[in-house]
């Protein structure tokens, strides 16, 4: 099955780019730490801070086997640390096209101030937490994606339609 996977940095938009992706596409839309969230019955925060990082990558993978059985078209967004595991990285390019919806460190920064709800962001200046994650994973999601679309100074709408364009 050819679904739309969308990668990208925390705050990059792909949940809500993703979501309208689908809507015009006419096709179901999900998102990974949705999933995980229903499944645990518990946030993303409690599930790192009850259980620990190395369980919710677990799950990641764990979720990613379970949409290879799913036989509707998805749009499916995915966690921003998902692609770092080689196993998932295999995996999204099984499960169909591969999309990095690429934003700079200002536009995220900007998106992302005031989160509480993204364990790896808490305790520490955002931008530079930012920065440091974005030179360790950047060119993990460019050698991930077969399309790299840059989001910055793009609406939704717009990187939307290019998405409609390039990928529907
Ligand atoms: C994470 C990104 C989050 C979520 C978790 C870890 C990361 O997803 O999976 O907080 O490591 O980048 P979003 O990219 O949807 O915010």
């Amino acid at each position: 099955m050819n679904h739309i996977i969308l990668i990208g940095f925390m705050g990059a938009g792909k949940s809500s780019a993703g979501r309208l992706l689908a809507e015009e596409g006419r096709l179901s839309f999900v998102d990974t730490d949705e999933l995980i969230e229903a499944r645990e019955r518990t946030s993303i925060s409690r599930i790192f801070a009850k259980r620990g990082e190395p369980y919710f990558r677990d799950l990641e993978t764990e979720t990613l086997k379970e949409l290879k059985k799913e036989t509707r078209r998805l749009v499916i967004a995915v966690g921003g640390g998902l692609p770092m595991r080689e196993e998932n990285r295999r995996l999204l390019k099984e499960l169909g096209t591969v999309v990095y919806l690429q934003a700079d460190v200002d536009t995220l920064a900007a998106r992302l101030d005031g989160d509480t709800t993204r364990p790896k962001l808490q305790g520490g200046p955002l931008r530079e937490k930012i920065e440091t994650l974005m030179r360790a994973r950047e060119e993990t999601y460019l050698q991930t994606a077969q399309k790299v679309l840059n989001t910055t100074g793009k609406s939704l709408i717009q990187t939307v339609k290019e998405m409609e364009r390039d990928v529907l």
